[in-house]
């Protein structure tokens, strides 16, 4: 797959103020695999996670510990992170509650990340709380994460449009992200889970955040590309100085709680603009496509990441 890339492609063209390196938070396993109909069988999940490791990617997010019926497709997390021993990247995983943490910290995980959500009817959707009574819930969770020197990331959701509220106001996002930070997260990632944002509200998203005094070096961003937008709000997010950047693999995923959350960023699109821009990523984007093309055959489905199709010339995974 490697040599499918066209030689001295992307072509690296520095662009003053970006930053040398991004690290990605893939979340293919996790948020892509959550939304698929299919159960995907424990050792294929194994399988790609140990593809993508191979791929240089550092941070994987495995697996879920919420409640299985909840999320049917995520049930097997017990079953899979024994199988992840010696993979050698960070394996966060998601956990909404004590009881998420107690099954997490039984199987030796050593990074967590909880999820609010910036709009009470995503609240209620996805966790079956208001928005402070989610942050009630989680306080616990990271209170006793620290102690056990777990690093804990809080997800916001919903921090540009909500499908039922509609566009969400600045100060309540800012609001739901201070309360994280309060409560002791490491690090958040800006949710934007039904794709709508455009760079100009990611900026000024950024900018509310520091004045609220969040620095940006706690910040990721997690975009989702149902209007075409993910890759331009990436580059303002990069020029505002973010350095962590959440995207998954092919383009898999959306939200189970929110139908129309088409595919997160996929990461091959990311790879491609960033090495373009002569940020290093340590990601093979060769070995990249290559579990993706791999992933869709157990899929049943092509990606529908342009990269992966350009870089594997179909458009068919039967063809791939
Ligand atoms: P609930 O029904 O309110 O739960 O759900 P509860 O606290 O009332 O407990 C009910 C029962 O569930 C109890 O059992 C608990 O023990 C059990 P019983 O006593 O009745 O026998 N239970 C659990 N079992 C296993 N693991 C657990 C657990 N917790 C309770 N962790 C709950 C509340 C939070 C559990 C539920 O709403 C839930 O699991 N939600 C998760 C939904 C989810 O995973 N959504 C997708 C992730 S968010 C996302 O994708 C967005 C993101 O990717 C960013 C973006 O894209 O923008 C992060
Ligand atoms: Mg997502």
């Amino acid at each position: 797959m490697t040599e499918s890339i066209p030689a001295g492609l992307p072509m690296p063209m520095h662009v003053s103020g970006l930053p040398a390196r991004v690290r990605i938070h893939e979340v293919g396993p996790r948020d892509g695999l959550q939304n698929e109909q299919m159960v995907v069988p424990v050792e294929v999940k194994a399988d790609f996670i140990r593809r993508l490791a191979d791929t240089g990617l550092s941070t994987i997010e495995a697996t879920s510990f919420v409640h299985p019926k909840w999320v049917p497709q995520l049930a097997d997390a017990e079953q899979l992170m024994p199988m992840l021993k010696g993979v050698p990247a960070r394996l966060p995983v998601l956990v909404p509650n004590e009881r998420g943490l107690e099954r997490a910290l039984a199987l030796g995980v050593r990074e967590i990340a909880v999820f609010g959500s910036a709009t009470e009817s995503f609240a209620r959707a996805n966790l079956n709380r208001t928005v402070d009574e989610s942050i009630a819930m989680f306080a616990p969770v990271v209170a006793r994460a620290r102690e056990a020197r777990v690093r804990v990331r809080g997800y916001v959701s919903m921090c540009f449009g909500d499908p039922w509220e509609g566009a969400v106001p600045l100060p309540q996002v800012v609001r739901v992200c201070r309360s994280l930070m309060d409560i002791g997260c490491d690090e958040l990632s800006l949710g934007d889970t039904i794709g709508v944002a455009t760079p100009g509200h990611v900026l000024a998203l950024l900018s509310a955040l520091n004045e609220a005094g969040i620095s940006t070096a706690r910040l990721a961003v997690h975009f989702h590309d149902t209007y075409g937008q993910a890759l331009a709000n990436t580059f303002a997010a990069l020029q505002h100085g973010v350095t962590t950047v959440d995207a998954s693999a092919g383009g898999l995923g959306g939200c189970p709680y929110a139908k129309s959350a088409t595919g997160n960023l996929a990461t091959e699109d990311l790879v491609w603009m960033l090495h373009g821009l002569g940020i290093e990523t340590g990601v093979d984007l060769g070995r990249l496509t290559a579990t993706s093309v791999w992933m869709a055959a157990h899929l049943g489905r092509p990606s529908p990441s342009r990269t992966v199709r350009a870089l594997s010339g179909t458009t068919s995974y039967e063809e791939q």
